[in-house]
């Protein structure tokens, strides 16, 4: 294999995210809420290239592609330049964004990207950034961008950037059902405070806030267990504003699916089958469904961005 060159283009992969749990708690006053969450990644990818400049520009292609900003309001781009204003180095890059995450689906795909850019131009550029410091510039950038570069399944507090490993055991099967057309994030979370004006101050833990049964489950690596503990507290403000969302987790009982939940702020919903046979199975009967746009299958957990080429 060739080694890169300086200034070689940098490929990397980066995957999506369900929220295994999620609890919301207050509204704090910088506008996020605090929340106690389980984030697990799964193999569907973007594939994020960064190639030497001129300027910093990015081009997206793959689904929904046409949807998202290439302007300086997107977040890898943002990435970019916050690391390279960091680091004091010109801003010199081409990023392309192959989309293979749904495009606003709850699956934190822009977050993905984000976290990619920002793994690729170190790369890139040679600003040989650690790990931790690669965390603080994600966690400027976004909620989820540090869950992106770290992958696995955390545990993450705070508005859901403070990350801890979580032990676990084997792997999980999962079927992502995916919405026609996106949510978002800030509307599912207006819409939850909305329904629930009366919410614990930041910081106040309710008892049901506790991941047990899902800590508990993915340490023995029981997929039923699991199913079970899925919890979401943004599920009924992404019902109220998708209705249609109810038929998909109806198909998915009916499937005989181990569990279901809304991943994130949703309009995905990913279900977990007993075996990777099931999963076949309940991917089949979801598309003859007709209740969602398209069916995924993938496995998690799998590592955060890192660099394949
Ligand atoms: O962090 P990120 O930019 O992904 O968040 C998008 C929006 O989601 C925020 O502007 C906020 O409205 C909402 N959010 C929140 N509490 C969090 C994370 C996100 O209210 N912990």
């Amino acid at each position: 294999m060739p080694r890169n060159g300086p200034g070689a283009p940098v490929t990397v992969r980066v995957p999506a995210k369900v929220n295994l749990h999620l609890a919301v708690g207050g509204l704090r006053p910088d506008g996020f809420h605090e929340l106690v969450t389980v984030l697990h990644a799964i193999g569907l990818y973007d594939d994020v290239v960064a190639a030497a400049g001129p300027g910093t520009t990015v081009e997206i292609t793959g689904e929904g592609a046409g949807t998202l900003s290439t302007g300086e309001d997107n977040l890898a781009v943002r990435a970019a330049l916050l690391l390279a204003a960091r680091r004091g180095v010109d801003p010199a890059v081409r990023l392309t964004l192959h989309k293979g995450i749904p495009v606003a689906g709850g699956m934190a795909g822009g977050s993905a990207d984000a976290a990619a850019a920002l793994v690729a131009c170190d790369a890139l550029w040679r600003t040989g950034c650690t790990r931790e410091e690669l965390h603080d510039l994600a966690a400027e950038l976004g909620s989820d961008v540090p869950f992106a570069l770290h992958g696995g399944t955390a545990l993450g507090t705070g508005r859901g950037e403070q990350l801890t490993p979580v032990l676990g055991t084997g792997s999980f099967c999962w079927v992502l059902a995916l919405a026609g057309g996106g949510l978002s994030t800030a509307d599912v979370f207006a819409e939850h405070d909305r329904q629930l004006p009366a919410r614990p101050l930041p910081g106040t833990v309710r008892r049901d806030d506790r991941p047990d049964g899902v800590l508990a489950a993915l340490r023995v690596g029981d997929p039923v267990a699991l199913g079970a503990a899925l919890h979401n507290d943004l599920a009924a403000a992404a019902l109220w504003l998708r209705p249609q969302l109810r038929a998909v987790l109806d198909a998915a009982e009916a499937l005989g699916a181990a569990g279901s939940v809304v991943s994130g702020s949703g309009p995905t919903v990913a279900v977990l089958a007993r075996t990777p046979a099931d999963a076949v199975r309940i991917a089949d009967g979801l598309t003859a469904s007709g209740t969602c746009r398209a069916v995924r299958r993938a496995t998690g957990p799998v590592p955060g961005a890192r660099v394949v080429a």
